[in-house]
């Protein structure tokens, strides 16, 4: 349970709102930690057809919070940012998403394990993993090039380049821009359609399209591994708390 999760389950579709927008809806443990459960009740009950992601206040999200990268000392495999990605990886109930806003990081990267992505036209993606010092997750550093090609995962990664709706559109990352005020609809209708399906065909193909999930989860965890190490050099801290003093006009 998390006060910054909506969760709200419509007949076979079930919703999951970031919602803290006076932080950009960005993601703590305990956010994180809803969205895993949900996730993980959805795959087991088999009575989900079809999860929406969306964010809050003209968001999707800012990614991990940035004070809980600095708090981290323990065992990066049990951290609930891991165990979420995990579970979005290995989830096998069709995900939709509809992107307002930011969409930094994480919010990015899990677009990749989402089936349809809707965004709004002031929608803005980024990774800026390199300019922080760590490195990509959700496998990303994997799925990235294959969805979009080498030369622009790497300017996304190796450069850290943000781009916007147009670009995602072109890139394939984005099923359509929708006006925000439509934007919800459209995926709702989407994971409606989706819920309207016979529903073990529907995870089958899925599955097929997707391929097999063994070589994205394990790269996530080398990615995990080595952004563990990252997290604790002197670029990422400084990186780290240069935008926290920002934030507090420092
Ligand atoms: N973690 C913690 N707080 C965050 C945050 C994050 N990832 N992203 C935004 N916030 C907070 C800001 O500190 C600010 O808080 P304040 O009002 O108490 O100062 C509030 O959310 C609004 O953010 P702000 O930066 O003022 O909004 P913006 O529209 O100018 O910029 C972003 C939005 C997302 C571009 C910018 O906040 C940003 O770059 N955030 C960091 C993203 C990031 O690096 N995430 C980790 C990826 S691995």
């Amino acid at each position: 349970m998390s006060a910054h999760i909506q969760i709200i389950r419509d007949g076979a579709t079930l919703r999951l709102t970031m919602a803290r927008p006076e932080k950009k809806n960005a993601l703590t443990g305990d956010m994180y930690d809803a969205m895993r459960e949900a996730l993980e009740d959805a795959d087991a009950s088999g009575e989900v057809a079809a999860i929406v992601f969306d964010g809050a206040g003209g968001a999707f999200t800012a990614g991990n919070d940035i004070g809980d990268f600095l708090k981290y000392s323990g065992d990066f495999g049990q951290s609930p940012a891991l165990r979420f990605v995990r579970a979005i990886a290995a989830c096998q109930t069709p995900m939709v998403a509809a992107v307002d806003g930011v969409a930094v990081g994480v919010g990015t990267t899990m677009l990749l394990h989402c089936d349809f992505v809707y965004a709004a036209p002031s929608a803005r993606f980024r990774m800026p993993f390199i300019d922080l010092g760590v490195v990509p997750e959700a496998a990303a550093s994997l799925l990235l090039p294959r969805r979009v090609g080498m030369a622009r995962a790497s300017e996304m990664l190796m450069l850290g380049q943000g781009f916007d709706a147009k670009t995602a559109l072109d890139m394939g990352l984005l099923n359509a821009i929708v006006e925000p005020a439509e934007l919800s609809r459209a995926a709702l209708d989407t994971a409606r359609a989706l819920a309207s399906k016979p529903r073990a065909a529907l995870r089958e193909t899925r599955r097929l399209l997707r391929g097999d999930s063994a070589d994205v989860l394990a790269r996530i965890d080398e990615e995990a591994r080595l952004f563990a190490q990252a997290l604790r050099s002197p670029e990422a801290t400084a990186a780290l708390n240069a935008f926290l003093a920002r934030s507090k006009g420092g």
